[in-house]
């Protein structure tokens, strides 16, 4: 199969492009690959919203720029930050017109809602549903737009490069390119190769690493691994993002329900078993502290206490206003009955978001010709060392522009796609046993969780890193032998995502943003990226 333009991922990084590329070029077949149903992704989650300065009277980019800065501790890349900050309000104006709608208020005026780190109320939302919103509008625009197809169940198994011709190929290797990708498609369960000159990779994060995440199971850091895999650069893996308000419920593993940080922006508060509100003796910022504070303040709590959780007290919020701006929190408590007038949620902190990922430039061009990437998988330079809340809706909405733009001047440019060959399945057989891939995910999840989580230190680091090196080691093995699922990729794909988590958190030797290490506990003066 041959495409124009390959996108890989149907979030709102993905759609942005796809629709983008598709309008400027409608002679064009542009081909979007997702995993599972269209719109199961991380997007759809997102509850708070996007931040964006819309009001110079009570805002500025400045502002919002030093905000993002200092939630980044010292590592963002502060032309790529202003880029973001000064190009986001074009880009939510675009994505209105595409028929997203966010809350306003009586006079018709944006109602603008308040997250950790941000000195302004600046974050546009739908209610608590704002990302569910931007999907519904994206997926209807690009259902309208003839010359986009989207095909649903189609697991991308790895990027087609110069590898697949039979060359060696190493990181040194000059002008690696990617020619497409193979994908097992879920229905026929077979291995089919679809090339394109122009491969945009939009796969999101990769929470499903950790044992509690606020991630659905698509986030398996696909896209990360195989770019690893093609020998491309991956930046910056050791800072994963804890949302410290998670809602607790014992005994349940993976996706956890998130209680947006929106509500603290409220008024809600945080507090310990004895019921103090506790953040002030961690942060004046008190619960708008930036995200790796207020989590590792709750973790501090936690541990000093012997506790699993902490409570959000959301009593000071009037159960109207609750009601009305956060109507699936206000339900999910309900069913849990919680009566938020007075008693309090169980929180605790869960993986929540990659600050790393694939490297790339103002562009989102990646080290890998003709390779693009742009929303969770990418690192762009936006976040550095710790994301701003709802930063990250923005910046996939800006780069997947800029990756558009750069992809306009790029098809035009003359290039032949070379024979590739099929993927060759000769020798693998059925797999017989299940659980040697279930009982491995356990293990990597409690691996990363409980030694990699927000508070590392070089001996936890080294036995992850040991007990990684022995699944990598078994599950290669089933991967060479055994046909493929989406189970074994993924479980492929989550071991290098832990294993580049690991590397990367070795590498630090100082804690700054969401990486803290017991054994440097303060910033190196020298400051810089880890590229592997
Ligand atoms: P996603 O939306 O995750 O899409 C990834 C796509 O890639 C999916 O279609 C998936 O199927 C596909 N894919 C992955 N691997 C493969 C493969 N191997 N083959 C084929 N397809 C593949 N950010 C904010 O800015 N504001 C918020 O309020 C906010 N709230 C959040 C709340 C929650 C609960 C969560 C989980 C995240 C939140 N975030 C928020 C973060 C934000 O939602 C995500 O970072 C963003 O939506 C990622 O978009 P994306 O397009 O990069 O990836
Ligand atoms: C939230 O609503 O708390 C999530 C916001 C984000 O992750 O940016």
């Amino acid at each position: 199969m041959y495409t124009d333009f390959l996108v890989i991922g149907s979030g709102i990084a993905g759609l942005t492009y796809a629709l983008k590329v598709a309008r400027h070029f409608p002679d064009r077949q542009v081909t979007v690959l997702t995993k599972s149903q269209e719109d199961e992704t991380n997007t759809k989650y997102a509850q708070g919203g996007v931040a964006v300065v819309n009001d110079l009277e009570h805002d500025s980019f400045e502002r919002h720029v030093e905000d993002t800065l200092v939630a980044g501790d010292g590592l963002c890349n502060e032309e790529i930050v202003k880029l973001v900050v000064q190009e986001g309000p074009e880009r939510v104006r675009e994505i209105i017109t595409w028929g997203a709608r966010f809350d306003r208020d009586a006079l018709g005026q944006f109602s603008r809602g308040r997250e950790g780190g941000h000195s302004r109320h600046r974050v546009l939302h739908h209610k608590d549903s704002t990302g569910r919103e931007m999907e519904r509008a994206l997926l209807e625009a690009v259902h309208q737009q003839p010359n986009i197809q989207v095909l649903t169940h189609c697991f991308v198994v790895d990027l087609i490069t110069q590898h697949h011709l039979g060359y060696l190929v190493t990181k040194s290797t000059p002008d690696i390119t990617c020619f497409g990708v193979y994908v097992l498609n879920l229905q026929t369960r077979q291995i089919e190769k679809l090339l394109a000159p122009i491969t945009l990779l939009a796969t999101g994060g990769c929470g499903r690493v950790y044992r509690t995440t606020t991630n659905p199971a698509i986030a398996t850091g696909d896209g990360v691994a195989m770019v690893y895999r093609a020998k491309g650069r991956i930046e910056n893996m050791e800072f994963i993002q804890f949302h410290p308000t998670a809602l607790y419920q014992p005994g349940k593993g993976g996706s956890t329900f998130l209680i947006s940080e929106a509500v603290r922006g409220e008024g809600a508060i945080l507090r310990n078993h004895a019921g103090e509100a506790f953040m002030a003796r961690y942060d004046p910022r008190k619960e708008l502290a930036p995200r790796d504070i207020v989590a590792r303040a709750i973790d501090s709590e936690m541990k000093r206490t012997g506790t699993e959780y902490v409570y959000l007290d959301c009593s000071a919020i009037p159960e109207e206003h609750f009601q009305s701006h956060f109507p699936n929190i206000y339900e999910k408590c309900r069913q849990l009955n919680l009566d938020l007038r007075h008693d309090w949620i169980p929180v605790a902190p869960a993986a929540h978001y990659s600050c790393g990922g694939i490297k790339t430039d103002a562009w989102g061009r990646t080290s890998i010709c003709r390779l693009y990437a742009c929303g969770e998988c990418a690192s762009t330079g936006l976040h550095g060392a710790n994301r701003l809340a709802s930063n990250s809706l923005l910046e996939a909405m800006v780069f997947a522009h800029r990756c558009y733009l750069d992809s306009v001047h790029l098809i035009q440019q003359p290039f032949t796609l070379p024979d590739v060959p099929d993927w060759d399945a000769a020798g693998t057989t059925e797999p017989r046993e299940m659980i040697l891939i279930t009982q491995s995910l356990k293990e990597l999840q409690q691996v990363m969780s409980d030694y990699v989580g927000i508070v590392r230190s070089n001996t936890r680091l080294q036995r992850a890193m040991r007990r990684l090196d022995l699944l990598f080691e078994e599950t290669e093995a089933l991967y060479e032998s055994t046909i493929l699922s989406p189970q074994l990729c993924e479980l492929r794909n989550m071991i290098t995502v832990g294993y580049l988590i690991v590397k990367c958190a070795m590498f630090r030797k100082e804690s700054r943003g969401l990486h803290f290490n017991t054994d440097y506990p303060e910033k190196s003066r020298i400051v810089q990226n880890i590229v592997l």
